[in-house]
């Protein structure tokens, strides 16, 4: 096997992880449409079970830095597939909610741990030369496995077990292919397994990028040999900016609202105009196919084009179609407003129960001044501005998130560094997906989209300031570039 397949087929191995995180955050919410009859479940409940995936994944990207550390991320690997495979069949043969509450707890572990272990193991093991590729991955089988979930929802329903016993599937190939894959060099090299290192890297690089790599790593351990605990790495300045800069990026990633509309997407649809459930449905298939297909152009271009530029353009992207949703539903939110008065008006002594929403949901279109539950004209351009913001998402923060986690941090604190930028992730995606809900009914959905808009504004002036670019860089001269000052005091912007 030639060195670019053998590099390749890690990379792909590795990858299962993604499939793994993909596929359960798309499977909940065609399962859920089953599990609140069955267990009776509330709409508290339901967030229940469908958050205990993601507290899970946070302690388990904690727990990651720990034991990548001391095992590396070929068991740390292996370890959360054997657990992923274990918790979706303990979801699948659950009899109460509290049983598959703790099963979808045990799958968000195992998932937190690939987080961490697969960009950090696939960059310490790919050429500096086609590393954001190889990273980019994970990205594309994230939203591959959101995609399959999809689908299977769809073709399942209503056996909700079958849903989540499939999940086993990418488990089993994760935990038993990684088996057949060698250890990081620069794992080995930490523990003093120097000849095993040359090993890895003569298999993986060419002969002089090997040799040049093996001095790289043993200077860097050399330099971090004094350090006698974890925490002191941080000490350096290198350490302190890759985790600045990675933990403000990945928080950012969810807080400009990506799984906002990865998990609410039909509803979106259906506010705007897609009044029947099944053309919601297909709006959010086209939603999950852009999300795979445009993931494809970091693929091409990440270690061509930079990280920056596919960041810039990306996030500029997202501002202006965040922005014409945010404008385009003031309208909407005006008339919901009304719609609601009107009700209110008409029917004083109901105003406050529960049915109170739904009878203003059936109004009849003449008593309203403008559109009704959204409009065509709202539905269709909803549906281009969502493309446009899922596409944008898809090539630039959706996979150099993971790609920056899995390359910035020096050796010592490499592992610590990605658990507590993988942890910053999963607590944001999880107060993203517990509000949201919230946040339309109480701002409105033209609000929420403009708070989303100027969270990527920020973030795109963060990306222009503060991140440099990495692309083509060893992780050691990476390293030295991030422990750099010029004469002026500022950190170089390659
Ligand atoms: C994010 C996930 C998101 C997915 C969508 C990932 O990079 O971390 O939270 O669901 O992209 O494709």
């Amino acid at each position: 096997m030639s060195k670019n397949t053998y590099v390749m087929l890690i990379a792909i191995m590795t990858a299962c992880g993604g499939l793994l995180f993909g596929y359960d955050v798309g499977v909940i919410s065609g399962a859920l449409l089953f599990l609140g009859k069955k267990f009776s479940l509330t709409d508290q409940g339901q967030e229940v079970v469908t958050s205990a995936v993601l507290v899970g994944s946070f302690l388990g990207a904690l727990g990651a830095g720990w034991y990548t550390r001391r095992f590396g991320g070929r068991s740390a690997n292996m370890l959360a597939g054997a657990i992923f495979v274990v918790g979706a069949f303990a979801s699948a043969a659950s009899g109460s909610a509290e049983t598959l509450t703790m099963s979808r707890l045990l799958v968000g572990f195992g998932i937190g741990i690939t987080a961490v272990a697969a960009p950090l193991y696939v960059a310490e093991i790919a050429p500096p030369d086609r590393r954001g590729m190889m990273i980019t991955l994970y990205q594309l089988f994230i939203t591959i496995g959101i995609m399959i979930s999809y689908m299977v929802d769809l073709a399942a329903a209503p056996h909700w077990r079958v849903m989540f016993g499939l999940g086993a599937v990418p488990g089993v190939v994760l935990a038993v292919g990684m088996s057949f894959m060698p250890s990081s060099p620069r794992w080995l090299a930490s523990r003093g397994r120097m000849a095993e290192a040359k090993k890895v890297l003569d298999r993986t690089l060419e002969p002089a990028m090997a040799e040049s790599a093996l001095r790289d790593i043993q200077a860097d351990i050399d330099s971090q040999r004094s350090q006698s605990h974890w925490w002191l790495a941080f000490r350096s300045r290198a350490a302190r900016r890759a985790l600045i800069i990675t933990t403000t990026l990945a928080v950012l990633q969810q807080f400009i609202g990506i799984n906002a509309i990865i998990y609410y997407a039909p509803r979106i649809f259906q506010k705007a105009g897609f009044a029947d459930a099944k053309a919601a449905l297909w709006a959010t298939l086209v939603v999950g196919l852009v999300n795979v297909i445009a993931t494809f152009i970091t693929i091409g271009m990440v270690d061509k084009s930079g990280r920056r530029t596919l960041l810039i353009w990306g996030l500029t992207g997202m501002v202006t179609s965040l922005g014409i949703l945010g404008i385009a539903f003031k309208q909407f939110d005006h008339a919901e407003k009304q719609k609601i008065s009107l009700n209110t008006s008409a029917a004083p002594t109901v105003a406050a129960s529960p049915s109170a929403n739904a009878s203003a949901d059936v109004a009849s279109p003449q008593d309203l001044p403008s559109t009704p539950e959204g409009s065509e004209t709202l539905a269709w351009l909803t549906l281009v501005c969502v493309v446009v913001y899922i596409a944008c998402f898809a090539f630039s923060m959706g996979p150099l998130v993971w790609v920056l986690i899995g390359e910035m941090f020096p050796l010592q604190a490499r592992c610590t560094g990605n658990a507590i930028a993988c942890g910053g992730n999963y607590f944001a995606n999880f107060i993203v997906g517990a509000t949201f809900l919230s946040m339309l009914s109480a701002f409105g959905a033209s609000n929420t989209f403009l708070l989303f808009a100027s969270v990527a504004m920020i973030t795109l002036l963060f990306v222009l300031f503060f991140l440099p670019e990495t692309a083509g860089r060893t992780l050691e001269e990476i390293e030295r570039d991030l422990g750099e000052v010029t004469p002026s005091g500022q950190h170089p912007v390659r």
